[in-house]
């Protein structure tokens, strides 16, 4: 091997040791698909994510409908064995229809990368799929009418484990009121699947030297996936 590539290589394992990483994060297959993956079965998953999608359709079950300019469904691998869960849309979610696409988006993308995996091999969805106005918090209601959605998306996905983003997903979905900074570090489980609760990359953006304990959460969302 030349001299370059080996030093580049001495240089990103020191990279990962620094953030902490016991083993290198290369994704692989097995890691990240489950073994009823598109390459063998029917894209079932796919076609129930359309379904439920056509269901939603124009949505007014809720007043964040009023505000919308789209309806911010969730996207990536429907065999996905990783599902991340966010709040729910921006500004820029809400103009592009897509999931975190904006600054905090932007942080988690990298985090998703440094774990190994591209955007497309995770799945990625929000508690409420319309913004709430100035990105106030969901009210109790709205999160009421939207949670069903989501349930039926780690339905359909049933991922191995679910990395939950801040703390209105991670109460929603576990139906508790402790704060973010207590659970998070700790698997949970709905309804059987492992759920880590972490920070919100919003959060960190305010907050950067909590993004440390949040790698140390994505570790062991690692190594739960290798596990099983
Ligand atoms: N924050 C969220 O919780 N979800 C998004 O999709 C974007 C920002
Ligand atoms: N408050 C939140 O809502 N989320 C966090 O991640 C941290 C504090």
């Amino acid at each position: 091997m030349g001299r370059e590539i080996t030093e580049g290589l001495a240089d990103l394992l020191r990279f990962y040791r620094e953030l902490g990483f016991e083993y290198l994060p290369m994704p692989r297959d097995e890691l990240l698909l489950s073994s009823t993956g598109t390459s063998h079965g029917t894209g079932r998953r796919q076609e129930a994510l359309m379904g439920l999608r056509e269901r939603i359709g124009d949505c007014k079950r809720c007043r964040l409908s009023k505000n919308r300019t789209n309806i911010v469904f969730g996207e990536g691998n429907p065999e996905a064995r990783l599902m991340f869960v966010g709040e729910g849309p921006g500004r820029e979610e809400d103009i592009q229809a897509r999931p975190f696409v904006g600054d905090a988006g932007q942080l988690l993308t990298r985090l998703i990368n440094r774990m190994g995996f591209k955007r497309e091999d995770v799945y990625i969805a929000n508690v409420v799929k319309c913004r709430p106005p100035e990105n106030r918090n969901p009210q109790e209601d709205e999160i009421s009418a939207c949670l069903p959605f989501l349930e039926e998306q780690i339905e359909i996905i049933r991922p191995s484990v679910i990395f939950c983003l801040g703390k209105i997903s991670t109460h929603a979905l576990l139906g508790i009121k402790t704060p973010i900074s207590k659970l998070r570090g700790n698997f949970y489980s709905y309804k059987g699947i492992p759920l880590m609760p972490t920070f919100h990359p919003a959060y960190l953006l305010r907050n950067p030297r909590d993004k440390r304990l949040t790698w140390e959460d994505a570790q062991k969302v690692l190594k739960k996936l290798k596990e099983d």
